[in-house]
């Protein structure tokens, strides 16, 4: 039941945020904490980070990017367009504007961005419909060799069967709670094609919209020998 390396934590701030410590720096994925009812009131502000990375540009996954990158100068890596928004609208610095299929090396880390199916696109402050690009996914590779994916907003689709040949991910995050992303059932395919034995089950109970949860994961993935369908509620970590 080994679920990170010695000295990784991995914090689960509800719906798709997390917070990944390691190798002495932090790293959040999809700042998404005020508005986030699933985020208990005192992980809503996660103090300085290293690096932030974001998903796609919808609200529920990069709100809170202004706070976040108003108490330090983290490095912000999302996709081109994001990015240029990001940078020449809002002033972002230290951003990482990069596309699919690409590696960079941020803080110590290797981070891949690979390929999600899902849409991206926001408000501006005039309520005007923004493009946010592609969504994307992450696997952040860490010294050791440890690769952590981060799905994004996806649903399941062939070519995790790429990410499992190229990246080999040990520990996946993947969406279950439907509607706006793959259930349950879809998930369980992922974890086949991803090759993965340890999964955190995310983007589910934020709302009555997703409904999917790690029991239903469970029971579809049953055929799937030794996984390990890790069950966090928000603000719970593994690891440390
Ligand atoms: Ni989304
Ligand atoms: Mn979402």
């Amino acid at each position: 039941m080994t679920h990170l390396p010695d000295g990784v934590k991995l914090t689960w701030l509800g719906h798709a945020t997390f917070l990944l410590e390691a190798q002495g720096k932090r790293v959040l994925i999809d700042p998404w904490l005020r508005g986030n009812p699933a985020c208990p009131d005192d992980l809503k502000d996660p103090g300085p980070v290293d690096v932030v990375l974001i998903t796609h540009a919808h609200n529920d996954h990069m709100q809170d990017i202004m706070d976040v990158v108003s108490s330090g100068e983290p490095a912000v890596v999302c996709i081109v367009e994001l990015g240029d928004w990001l940078e020449g609208k809002k002033g972002v610095k230290n951003v990482v504007a990069m596309n699919k299929g690409g590696t960079t090396e941020v803080a110590g880390f290797k981070i891949h961005m690979t390929d999600a199916k899902h849409s991206s696109s926001f408000n501006d402050d005039d309520g005007s419909v923004i493009y946010g690009g592609e969504p994307a996914g992450f696997v952040i590779e860490l010294e050791t060799g440890f690769k952590l994916y981060h799905a994004g907003d996806t649903s399941v689709f062939g070519d995790m069967a790429l990410i499992k040949k190229l990246l080999a991910p040990d520990i996946a995050l993947l969406p279950i709670g439907d509607f706006y992303t793959m259930g349950p059932r879809s998930a369980a395919e992922a974890v086949r094609l991803l090759g993965v034995k340890t999964v955190v089950p995310m983007h589910f109970g934020t709302f009555p919209l997703l409904p999917g949860t790690p029991d239903e994961l469970r029971k579809e993935a049953d055929d799937v020998s030794g996984l390990e369908v890790v069950d966090l509620k928000p603000g719970e970590a593994i690891g440390g």
